[in-house]
């Protein structure tokens, strides 16, 4: 399907996803939010893909949150659908089953880091910042990004982020554990592409039950957490994939992973 403010494109087993309203800086519309949950689902539901990278397009912004042109005129149903589209896009992202990189260049603000937050590995650039300024605009997240914000950097992070509504730079957000890696602005690219290639000749299956056993077991009471987690396990070691990682190892060579 052509989308019309998406850019999809694989190399290889690696599917880039792309938003692409740049003199927007990417702000994400409910068309956008249609497409990125089309985009999503397709990827998801197609076995040549192993990896999803998801950008922003031109050099300012990864995205520079909702829509606020559309939000200003929103009334509070619409609102209600416009948030729950978001939140159930996101939540595919989250449980796409394949792991999923958010490459930011700049600007990952409001929606943008909601987002962001959804993927499961954030790599940024020096220029990045990151935030959420809902509250200048006498709104909230409501991406789920109250809800990711607190689960990943903890309240104090979250309540200072959410109340005061200022952006943090890179640095600041790689303490907090927003991002996972910052790079000069040259390197992004590369250290996304060496990650999706990385995670592309890793065993889905294993990488599925890394995912499963973190974002749904981590839902989860601890004990019903282990039980999960031994039979995400246990299910690894059906596949093909699990038996030729281990005969690897004992035979001093690198493992060929086919996905089976
Ligand atoms: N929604 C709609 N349009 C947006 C947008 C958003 N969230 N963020 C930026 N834009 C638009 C601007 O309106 C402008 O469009 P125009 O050229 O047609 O006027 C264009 O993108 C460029 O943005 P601009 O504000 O001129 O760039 P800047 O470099 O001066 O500032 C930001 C960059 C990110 C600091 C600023 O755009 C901003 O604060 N954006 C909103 C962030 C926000 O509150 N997000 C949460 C939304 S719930």
């Amino acid at each position: 399907m052509a989308f019309r403010n998406l850019i999809s494109s694989d190399r290889g087993a690696v599917r880039s996803i792309t938003i692409n309203r740049p003199d927007k800086l990417n702000a994400l519309n409910r068309e956008t939010i249609n497409e990125l949950q089309i985009a999503f689902d397709q990827a998801r539901h197609d076995d040549s893909v192993r990896v999803v990278v998801l950008a922003g397009a031109g050099e300012k912004a990864f995205v520079a949150g909702a829509d606020i042109a559309e939000l200003s005129a929103i009334t509070p149903i619409q609102a209600q659908t416009f948030s729950r589209a978001g939140q159930r896009m996101m939540r595919t992202i989250e449980l796409l089953g394949k792991p999923v990189i958010a490459r930011i260049q700049g600007f990952a603000l409001g929606g943008g880091l909601e987002i962001a937050m959804s993927c499961h590995l954030r790599v940024g650039s020096e220029k990045a910042r990151l935030g959420l300024p809902e509250i200048s605009l006498g709104l909230l997240p409501g991406f789920g990004g109250t809800q990711r914000l607190l689960r990943l950097a903890g309240r104090p992070a979250a309540l200072e982020l959410c109340l005061l509504g200022q952006s943090v730079d890179a640095v600041r957000a790689h303490q907090l554990g927003l991002l996972n890696r910052v790079v000069a602005v040259d390197a992004l690219d590369d250290e996304v592409n060496a990650l999706a290639d990385q995670l592309a000749a890793s065993a889905p299956h294993a990488l599925a039950g890394i995912l499963d056993a973190i974002l749904v077991g981590g839902e989860c009471p601890f004990a019903e957490a282990m039980d999960f987690e031994s039979k995400a396990f246990a299910l690894t070691c059906t596949t093909e994939d699990m038996r030729e990682g281990t005969r690897a190892f004992l035979e001093r060579r690198k493992p060929a992973f086919t996905g089976n």
